[in-house]
């Protein structure tokens, strides 16, 4: 490309949200941010179909063909990409094209937030372990019990399952009928079965924040593009976990 064709990159960034244009010149002249792996320098001009940016060895999704839905998924309604059953998939439940996958997954019964997207490094940041990412789930157990003390703090410290021990959660009595529980592992029915460990099933079962994502306003079955500000809140997230 031609030095004077593009986009600034500061003014790429700004519109990204970085912040202001003088915060992203900063940015760029801090020598955090790359433009397909060379460090950029001020003036630097981007073409956002084909440069890869990035601010702290992190790609800031400028790439137009990355697309982010946020879905409040429904009871009923499972979250593989394709069912050879034919049932509905939470992918139906968003635009077809381009091709799109759901971030991790929540079980048939589970309901609330599941992020669908084409974005790989993002998934793989979102559902890895390693990367320590949380997940809070409201949670209305059978019967309405309201948990012990010391139920609360097993589920905290950690129950023991089949495929081993659950890292410590927190864990709240939320209101006399529901509990939050935020966890970070991501277990297959990892939040029913540490409710079992404690003695008791799970009737309702709602995912409330993924990260930094949250939207109480979002009614189920519908969905809504992410915002600048929270691809924004996911690309930091990522950065700092790549610095850790
Ligand atoms: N934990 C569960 O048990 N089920 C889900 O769908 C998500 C977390």
């Amino acid at each position: 490309m031609m030095n004077d064709e593009g986009e600034r990159l500061q003014k790429v960034l700004a519109a990204l949200g970085w912040g202001s244009r003088r915060i992203c010149e900063d940015l760029i002249a801090d020598e955090r941010v790359t433009v397909n792996g060379e460090v950029a320098v001020l003036g630097r001009r981007v073409d956002t179909l084909v440069d890869v940016i990035a601010v702290d060895g992190v790609p800031i999704g400028a790439r137009p063909d990355l697309v982010y839905y946020l879905l409040n998924k429904p009871r009923g309604v499972i979250s593989t990409a394709h069912d050879p059953q034919g049932r509905p998939t939470v992918v139906d439940m968003v635009p077809q094209s381009p091709r799109v996958f759901p971030v991790g997954r929540l079980d048939a019964d589970t309901e609330g937030l599941l992020l669908i997207t084409n974005d790989g490094d993002l998934t793989h940041f979102l559902t890895h372990p390693s990367k320590g990412v949380e997940k809070e789930y409201l949670v209305q157990l059978r019967g309405n019990p309201r948990l012990t003390e010391g139920q609360l703090r097993k589920l905290r410290d950690g129950v023991e399952l089949e495929d081993g021990p659950t890292a410590p959660a927190k864990v709240s009595q939320r209101s006399d009928t529901t509990l939050l529980i935020t966890i970070h592992e991501g277990r297959n029915r990892q939040v029913r079965r540490m409710c079992e460990a404690v003695g008791h099933e799970v009737e309702r079962l709602v995912r409330t924040r993924i990260g930094p994502i949250t939207d109480p306003k979002l009614r189920p079955g519908t969905w809504r593009e992410l915002s600048l500000a929270e691809r924004k809140a996911l690309i930091e997230a990522m950065s700092v976990a790549a610095r850790r």
